[in-house]
C-alpha cells in the first residue's frame, strides 16, 4: 500500500452512545494499510505531513461490516412469498440449485462482491450454497474482490430437494478441504462452518459441523428463532430438547466463533445460554420486514452482554446496502432509535461479533483502514456548514438519508478498492 493520509471530516463509533466526531480531521495510512493516525487535523504529529495528502469532502466512516448474508440468493431479493418456511420452498432452494453451474456460480459471485464494494461494505460474513465447487469460485472472487470475506458452504442432510441433499460423510470431506484451501488463505479470508439450520439438519449433521469448527478454529454460523413455523418444525424434529437453542448446545454449536442469524424469538433460557456460551447475533432487520418474521428484542439484548452485528440477509433482505439496513433497525423497534445505535451496529458491533474490534470495526489508530467515504447532502439542517454540525446531526444525516450511491470511496486495509 502506497502510504498517505486523507483530510475530511471524520466520523467513527465508540460505542452505541459514543462516536468520535472531527470535522476538520486526518486520518493517516501505512504502508501495511495501518492507522497512524486519526483525529483532528491540527493535531497529526509533524512527521506524518510528508505523507501523500488526499483531501475530500465526503465523511469518512469505517467500512460496514455485513454479518449475514447470502450470496446465491443476490438475484432473488424481493421475491414475494408469504413466511419463511414457504419462501424458502418455493424460490430459494431452487435459485440456490442453479449453483451447480459453476457459470453461474462465477457470473453472480463477481456482481455480488462488487455490490457489497459499491454499497460500502468491506467485511462481510457470507452463505454460500451447497456446492463445493461453487464456493472454491466464491471465494476465488471474494480473493479478486479484495474485502474482507468470512464464508461457508451451507451444510444440510434433511428435508430438501433431491439435488440439493448430501450425507454427511460427504459434506464433512468437502469442508476439510475447503477449509485447508481457504481458511485464513490471505489475512482476508475466513472459513465459517454453516449448518443451514436445525430443520435441514440431523444432529449428526450438527455434531459434524461443530466438530469440524472446534478442530479448524474457523467460524460458526447458522439460524435460529427467525420464524415461528420454523421453531414448531425444530420442536417436532427435536422433541426431546428443552428448545431450539438447546439442540445447538447439544451439537456443540454454541461458541464464542459462533454468530447466530436472526434469534428473534428467545426464550429467556435461551437468551441466557447464547450469552453463558458467548455466542454472537446477527440482527437482520430488514429481512424480518419483508418476510414478517417479527420484531428484534433489542431491550432485552441491551441488558446482556451478547455482541449484536447488522446483517442484510439478503436475499430476504432487499439489499446489500447498510444504510437502509440501520434504517429497518430502527423502525422495527417502532420508534426512531438514536442515529448511534444503528451506525454503531453497522460498523464496530458487527466487528466484535467476529472478535476482530482489534483490527477493523473504527477509524482508531493501530487498526486496519478499512474506511469508506460518504457524500452528506449539502442542503441538510439548512446548509449549515458541516464543521457547525453536531455529531447527532451528522449520523442522522448518514443514517436516515443516505443511499448507495452516496458512497464515493472505498478502502480495505488502506487499498483503494472504489472508485
Ligand atoms: N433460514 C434458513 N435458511 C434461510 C435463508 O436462506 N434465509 C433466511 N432468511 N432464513 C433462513
Ligand atoms: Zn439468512
Amino acid at each position: 500500500v502506497q502510504p498517505f493520509r486523507i483530510h475530511a471530516p471524520l466520523l467513527t463509533p465508540i460505542s452505541p452512545v459514543e462516536m468520535r466526531w472531527h470535522p476538520d480531521g486526518v486520518v493517516a495510512v501505512d504502508s501495511d494499510g495501518c492507522i497512524l493516525f486519526s483525529g483532528d487535523a491540527r493535531d497529526i504529529p509533524e512527521r506524518l505531513l510528508s505523507l501523500e495528502l488526499l483531501e475530500t469532502e465526503d465523511v469518512l466512516l469505517p467500512g460496514f461490516v455485513d454479518l449475514h448474508v447470502h450470496l446465491p440468493q443476490y438475484d432473488c431479493r424481493g421475491k414475494f412469498g408469504a413466511s419463511l418456511m414457504e419462501w424458502l420452498d418455493r424460490f430459494i432452494f431452487p435459485a440456490e440449485a442453479r449453483f451447480a453451474d459453476p457459470e453461474i456460480a462465477r457470473d453472480t459471485a463477481q456482481r455480488f462482491f462488487a455490490g457489497l464494494r459499491d454499497a460500502g461494505t468491506t467485511t462481510a460474513m457470507v452463505y454460500s450454497s451447497v456446492h463445493a465447487r461453487a464456493t472454491d469460485i466464491a471465494f476465488e472472487e471474494a480473493g479478486r474482490s479484495g474485502l474482507r470475506i468470512v464464508m461457508g458452504k451451507v451444510q444440510m442432510d434433511r428435508d430438501v430437494p433431491e439435488d440439493l441433499l448430501e450425507s454427511v460423510e460427504q459434506s464433512t470431506r468437502e469442508v476439510i478441504e475447503l477449509i485447508e484451501r481457504w481458511h485464513r488463505s490471505s489475512d482476508k479470508l475466513w472459513y465459517a462452518v454453516t449448518p443451514r439450520f436445525a430443520p435441514t439438519c440431523t444432529m449428526e449433521m450438527l455434531k459434524a459441523c461443530a466438530g469440524l469448527a472446534v478442530r479448524y478454529g474457523t467460524y460458526i454460523q447458522t439460524h435460529i428463532n427467525e420464524s415461528t413455523g420454523e421453531i414448531a418444525s425444530v420442536r417436532e424434529f427435536f422433541p426431546g430438547h428443552a428448545s431450539y437453542m438447546d439442540v445447538y448446545r447439544d451439537a456443540g454449536l454454541l461458541t464464542d466463533c459462533t454468530v447466530l442469524g436472526h434469534n428473534i424469538h428467545p426464550g429467556d433460557d435461551e437468551l441466557r445460554m447464547c450469552e453463558e456460551r458467548g455466542c454472537a447475533v446477527a440482527h437482520c432487520p430488514d429481512s424480518n420486514l419483508f418476510l414478517g418474521s417479527g420484531r428484534f428484542p433489542l431491550e432485552r439484548y441491551s441488558s446482556t452482554s451478547i455482541r449484536v452485528g447488522l446483517g442484510s440477509d439478503v436475499g430476504a433482505g432487499t439489499t446489500l446496502c447498510m444504510f437502509p439496513v440501520m434504517r429497518s433497525m430502527s423502525y422495527v423497534q417502532g420508534r426512531s432509535l438514536h442515529p448511534f445505535v444503528p451506525l454503531y451496529h453497522a460498523t464496530l458491533g458487527g466487528a466484535r461479533a467476529l472478535s476482530l474490534e482489534g483490527e477493523i470495526g473504527s477509524l482508531d489508530e493501530g487498526k486496519l483502514a478499512d474506511m469508506i467515504a460518504v457524500r452528506v447532502d449539502r442542503h441538510f439542517c439548512g446548509g449549515k456548514p458541516l464543521e457547525q454540525l453536531k455529531p447527532l446531526e451528522i449520523a442522522s444525516a448518514l443514517v436516515y438519508r443516505s443511499q448507495p450511491s452516496d458512497v464515493t470511496a472505498v478502502w480495505v486495509g488502506g487499498e483503494r478498492v472504489l472508485p
